[in-house]
């Protein structure tokens, strides 16, 4: 058999990333040629690991914190979605050796929410906790169902209000209202869908939100994952979410829509997440 394909995910820290093991079972399940390896790259190291791995004829590049908007300034050619997020997750290797950028949280997001936990998000009130590099990564994909609004909460307001006109500016007239406030700002307002872009739940925090701000038997999600739940995975289970869940099943769907960029080929995306899910045991 001919040597795999060499692709790679770059970050800092990278040491506990699942992106090899997921990878690895899409080429399994698909019958691909292909090797993956985590590499801990800081920030000040990117171009000289990126030149380092297309001369030795690397196919495609995962790059996650704090190398998303690195990689966006690296790719020659990016997709539009890659383009509004100013952050490319996935970069693929073109037959002239050009740098294509895209990024695929802000689909691997909707395809959980809206395939795997079964919710519409068409017509609904959807709040973004936080207005940072995650945030914008997946406002246009959010944008794009149709909610009925969306409101970006984020403790420094004026990052909220700066990504409510770049967005209101692309997506003009008859789009969903997108409005910007603080924490504070929340009391009194009511949403169906909150997701957590803040990177609050990665300290075990959480940002400061009104008890009665989910409508009950709304959903609650955090971009964020982690081996134990996320706090604010428990805050929606206090506070009467039908469905709250973890970021996992983005992880899942967003590499699985880097390796059909890839490789021309989707894997089934279903069992890679429930064995992930079995083996953290919530
Ligand atoms: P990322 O690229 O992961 O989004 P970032 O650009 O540093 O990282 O943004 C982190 C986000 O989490 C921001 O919205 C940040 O709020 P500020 O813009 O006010 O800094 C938010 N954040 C981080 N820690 C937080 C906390 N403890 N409570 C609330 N929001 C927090």
């Amino acid at each position: 058999m001919s040597s795999p394909d060499r692709y790679a995910v770059f970050g800092h820290p990278i040491g506990h990333s699942k992106s090899p093991r997921i990878h690895g079972l899409f080429a399994e399940q698909t019958g691909q040629n292909l090797q993956y390896i985590a590499q801990d790259v800081p920030a000040d190291a990117f171009a000289n690991c990126l030149a380092e791995f297309l001369e030795q004829g690397g196919r495609g590049l995962n790059c996650t914190i704090p190398l998303k908007e690195l990689a966006w300034r690296a790719a020659g050619r990016c997709s539009k979605r890659a383009e509004l997020a100013k952050a490319v997750n996935t970069l693929l290797v073109e037959a002239d050796g050009g740098l294509f950028g895209d990024n695929t949280d802000g689909v691997g997001l909707v395809r959980d929410v809206c395939v795997n936990l079964g919710l519409a998000l068409a017509g609904k009130r959807l709040l973004l906790l936080g207005a940072g590099g995650a945030g914008r990564g997946i406002l246009q994909p959010l944008l794009d169902e149709g909610p009925d609004g969306l409101v970006i909460a984020n403790r420094t307001v004026g990052k909220a209000e700066q990504l409510v006109r770049e967005f209101a500016g692309v997506n003009g007239r008859g789009a969903p209202p997108l409005a910007a406030c603080g924490f504070a700002d929340l009391a009194g307002q009511r949403f169906d869908v909150i997701i957590n872009a803040t990177a609050a739940s990665l300290q075990g925090d959480l940002p400061p939100l009104p008890a009665d701000v989910l409508e009950p038997g709304g959903a609650c999600y955090d971009l964020a994952y982690g081996t134990v739940p996320t706090t604010f995975l428990c805050w929606g289970r206090e506070h009467g979410a039908a469905v709250s869940a973890d970021g996992l099943g983005m992880l899942v769907e967003q590499a699985a829509e880097a390796f059909w960029l890839w490789r021309g080929v989707r894997p089934d995306t279903a069992p890679v997440i429930r064995l992930l899910s079995a083996e953290r045991g919530f």
